[in-house]
C-alpha cells in the first residue's frame, strides 16, 4: 500500500501546466479504434486509467505506442470484440469501448462493469439507446452479449443527460446507416473533445455541447492527429490549494470557459483570479468566505467531480456552508476523513453542512475514491501537522504526478511505498 505523507502549513506558491483531461481521453482513445487506420494522440496525461485503457486496446489488437504525451494507435489488426469482466472492473469507464466495438465489428461482449464507491452506476440509458439502434442486448453471466445486423440511426432522448451515454451513443451513431440525433445529451467539454476528434476522423457530428446533437452515419472514418483539452477537474483542484494554503498559482494551460461554475464560486470564496495570455493566475486576499449553497448538476451547473476538492476548501472558510450531491448517490465518503482532521461536517442525505473551522489538523487518512483522494490532499497542504493519506492508487487514476506538481510549488508532500 503506497501513502502520501504531506506536512502542511507551506503556502502553494509557483506555476502548473494542466495536464490533459482524463474524461476526455477515455473516449478518444475508444473512438480510435473506429478509424481501422492510425491515430495520433497528443497531451495524453499519465494516469492508471489511460495506461488500463491502452491494455484494452492492445487486447483488442491494436498496436500501440507511447512517447512523451503523445499516444500511437494503430487499430487496423483490431480483431476482437471483447473486454474480459477483470478488466472492465478495473475500470467501470470502459463501457464506453461498447458503442466504438459496434460501429467496428456489429457485435460486442463486455464484462458488465458494476458499481463503484461513488454509486451504482447503471448502464440502463446505454442499452436502451443502443436497442433503439438495433442491437440485440442480453446479459449472460455478467456479460452483455450485443450484436446487430447493422446500426441503424434513432431519434435517442435521454432521461437523464449522462455523459457516458452521450458518448457511446455518438460512438455506436457515427457509421450507423442514417441520422441519429440525441436530445436531452450531456453538455461537458469532454463530449465536445470527443465529436471535434471523431469529425476529424470523418464522421458528421453537429451540436455537440448542446443538448442536442445530430449524428449523420458516414461509410467510414479515416486517421487523425488530435489534441486532447485540458483537464477543467484537476484545474480545479489545484486553484483551490493555492487559495487553502494562501498561496499563488500560475495554471497554464487552463481553459476558463471550461469552469465557469467552479471560477464563480472560488471568486465568492474570496479567491482573486484573472485570466493571463496562457492560462489563470489566483491569489485569494487573506480570507475563505464560506460559500452559501453548491448544488451539484449536470454541465455547465456545477460538477460533481469537484465536490470534494471544494469542501475541503469550505472546510477552513469563515461561515458555512451547504453541499447538495445530485448527481451521485454515494459521493460523501471523503467527509469522514476530513472530520478526522478537525473538519466540522454533517451529513443527512445528500446534502451536507460544513462549518468552517479556524484549523485542520494532521492525521492518518484513506482515500476510497478519486476525487476525495484530492481533497483530502487538499485538506493536508493546510493543515496543521503531517498527513498520511492511505488509497493513493485511486489518486492515480486521475492527477498526473500530483507529487512532482505540488512539490514544485513548495508542498512538502512525498510518496512511501510500503
Ligand atoms: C462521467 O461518468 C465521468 N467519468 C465522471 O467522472 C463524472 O462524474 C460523470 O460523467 C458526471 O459528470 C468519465 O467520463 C470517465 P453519467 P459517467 O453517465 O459517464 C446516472 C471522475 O471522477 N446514470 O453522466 O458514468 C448515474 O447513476 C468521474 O473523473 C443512469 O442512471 O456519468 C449517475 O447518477 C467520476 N443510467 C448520473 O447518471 C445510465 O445508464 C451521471 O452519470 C447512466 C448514468
Amino acid at each position: 500500500m503506497n501513502k502520501l505523507v504531506i506536512d502542511g502549513g507551506m503556502p502553494m506558491r509557483g506555476e502548473i501546466t494542466v495536464q490533459g483531461a482524463k474524461n476526455a481521453v477515455l473516449p478518444i482513445l475508444a473512438a480510435a479504434i473506429i478509424s481501422r487506420g492510425e491515430c495520433v494522440i497528443h497531451n495524453c496525461p499519465r494516469l492508471r486509467d489511460v495506461e488500463k485503457t491502452s491494455i484494452v486496446l492492445t487486447r483488442l489488437g491494436c498496436k500501440l505506442n507511447r512517447s512523451e504525451g503523445t499516444i500511437y494507435i494503430d487499430s487496423t489488426d483490431i480483431n476482437d470484440c471483447r473486454i474480459d469482466e477483470k478488466l472492465m472492473r478495473e475500470m467501470r469507464s470502459s463501457i464506453i469501448f461498447l458503442g466504438a466495438i459496434l460501429s467496428v465489428f456489429g457485435k460486442a461482449e463486455v464484462g458488465l462493469p458494476g458499481g463503484c464507491p461513488i454509486g451504482l452506476r447503471p448502464i440502463d440509458l446505454h442499452i436502451k439507446a443502443l436497442r433503439q439502434m438495433g442491437v440485440r442486448i442480453s446479459e449472460e453471466h455478467g456479460y452483455l452479449n450485443c450484436e446487430c445486423s447493422h446500426l441503424v440511426g434513432a431519434d435517442i432522448h435521454l432521461d437523464f443527460p449522462s455523459v457516458g451515454a452521450t458518448e457511446n451513443i455518438m460512438l455506436a451513431a457515427v457509421k450507423a446507416d442514417g441520422e441519429t440525433v440525441i436530445t436531452n445529451a450531456a453538455r461537458e467539454p469532454e463530449i465536445i473533445d470527443l465529436a471535434n476528434f471523431l469529425n476529424k476522423m470523418g464522421a458528421q457530428i453537429r451540436g455537440a455541447g448542446s443538448s442536442i446533437i445530430s449524428i449523420k452515419g458516414t461509410e467510414r472514418l479515416h486517421g487523425a492527429e488530435y489534441t486532447v483539452m485540458p483537464d477543467r477537474i484537476v484545474a480545479q483542484t489545484y486553484l483551490i490549494g493555492a487559495m487553502m494554503t494562501d498561496g499563488e498559482l500560475l495554471l497554464k494551460g487552463a481553459e476558463p470557459s471550461h469552469m465557469q461554475a467552479g471560477l464563480s464560486v472560488l471568486t465568492e470564496m474570496g479567491g482573486r483570479i484573472r485570466r493571463t495570455q496562457d492560462g489563470l493566475h489566483i491569489k485569494n486576499n487573506g480570507k475563505i468566505r464560506s460559500i452559501n449553497i453548491i448544488k451539484t448538476m449536470p454541465y455547465p451547473g456545477f460538477p460533481t467531480d469537484a465536490q470534494s476538492p471544494f469542501m475541503a476548501l469550505a472546510a477552513i472558510a469563515g461561515g458555512t456552508s451547504v453541499f447538495v450531491e445530485n448527481i451521485f448517490e454515494n459521493r460523501y465518503r471523503h467527509v469522514d476523513e476530513l472530520v478526522r482532521m478537525g473538519a466540522d461536517i454533517k451529513v443527512e442525505g445528500r446534502s451536507a453542512v460544513v462549518r468552517g473551522v479556524k484549523k485542520l489538523y494532521g492525521a492518518n487518512v484513506e482515500t476510497y475514491e478519486l476525487r476525495g483522494g484530492a481533497a483530502l490532499i487538499l485538506a493536508a497542504m493546510a493543515a496543521e501537522g503531517r498527513t498520511q493519506i492511505a488509497g493513493i492508487e485511486f489518486i492515480d487514476r486521475g492527477y498526473e504526478d500530483i507529487e512532482g506538481n505540488l512539490s514544485r510549488c513548495g508542498i512538502k508532500i512525498h510518496r512511501v511505498r510500503f
